[in-house]
């Protein structure tokens, strides 16, 4: 018998009940080599982590809306030939995937694929500016990449500029023509969010630059989730009227992702400018920042710069503000 953890999920239940069909305690137990007692417990864990299990009565229970797995296999499908330029890991639980890449980098550092690591649940997710990232089971995408650059690059902010650009591609090319950028990298719907991007890298490294990209992406999101957090949230479900496949979503970030950064590393970010402009909420329209000191600026967008500054026309003039603690809305 193998011992239940009464907080954790438990991940082989939950793969036994996603073929959608009525399952006993009795035979659930016997599948899962544990007591009747702890496939209850189990299923009470599961419910409080919002997952729609029916139960029916002292009999047994079914899942009527299992979500599609993230899978290895699926995603190397959609990957076709390009799967050789990965290395995917997947976990069922991890705090963080950017956590867990900046603790195991070494063990990934000099592999010639690139490093990917994804995971169906965080329960630490981290997000911008020390924020949580909150997602949950089966209805986000939580990944990130080690991306390893030859030479030290210059300017990280717009590096994390051109992997917004990577993920709206992917997005437009699904004829998702309404989802757009809000400086630096938010991915917004009808100015509420539904991904973000945390780029995190070691500066001390002199020769190479090891940068750990972290993507989010709201796909179905719980109906708690949104009250956790102080924005507009919405996900791909809302945005397009159904639930779109996270494994091939996964791997045509992926191919976009490996070809934008090579991109970038080679010709820089000015390739990205004019895109990357079109795809921002806010070019042209009346904003105002919040700076770190509390300060408000107000001023017109014109436009991002080389090192992923924000330029705006002020009242005193065209000024540029790096990435920061610098939040962004809309003049009301
Ligand atoms: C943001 O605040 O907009 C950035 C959110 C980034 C979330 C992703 S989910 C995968 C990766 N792991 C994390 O802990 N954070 C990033």
């Amino acid at each position: 018998m193998y011992a239940i953890n009464s907080n954790t999920l438990d991940f082989q239940l939950l793969r036994v009940l996603s073929d959608g069909k009525i399952h006993t305690y009795k035979t659930l137990s016997s599948k899962l080599n544990c007591t009747s007692l702890s496939v209850f417990q189990s299923i009470q864990v599961a419910l409080n982590y919002g997952i729609e299990i029916s139960l029916i009565n002292g009999f047994g229970v079914f899942w009527s809306r299992p979500f599609v797995w993230i899978n290895e296999g699926a995603i190397n499908t959609f990957l076709k030939d390009q799967k050789i330029f990965f290395n995917l890991t997947k976990f069922n639980l991890l705090d963080s995937t950017n956590s867990y890449l900046i603790r195991n980098k070494s063990v990934y550092l000099k592999h010639g694929t690139i490093p990917v690591i994804v995971s169906e649940l965080q329960t630490k997710g981290r997000g911008t500016s020390n924020r949580n990232w909150f997602s949950n089971l089966g209805g986000c995408l939580t990944f990130s990449i080690l991306w390893q650059y030859k030479h030290k690059i210059q300017h990280l902010p717009s590096l994390g500029l051109v992997v917004g650009v990577s993920l709206i591609r992917v997005f437009r090319n699904l004829a998702l023509t309404s989802v757009h950028l809000k400086w630096p990298n938010d991915l917004l719907y009808k100015n509420k969010k539904f991904g973000g991007i945390l780029i995190e890298c070691n500066t001390n490294e002199q020769i190479s630059t090891a940068v750990i990209i972290g993507i989010g992406v709201n796909f179905k999101l719980s109906s708690n989730l949104a009250s956790l957090v102080d924005y507009a949230v919405t996900d791909l479900y809302e945005i397009t009227g159904y639930m779109l496949d996270r494994n091939q979503i996964l791997a045509l970030f992926l191919i976009e992702l490996r070809h934008v950064l090579n991109t970038f590393e080679n010709y820089g970010f000015h390739v990205f400018r004019n895109e990357w402009q079109s795809y921002h909420i806010y070019q042209g329209q009346n904003i105002v920042l919040r700076l770190p000191n509390r300060l408000n600026v107000e001023g017109i967008v014109d436009g991002v710069q080389d090192d992923g500054s924000l330029t705006l026309i002020t009242s005193s003039g065209r000024k540029n503000f790096n990435v920061g603690e610098i939040s962004l809305r809309a003049k009301s």
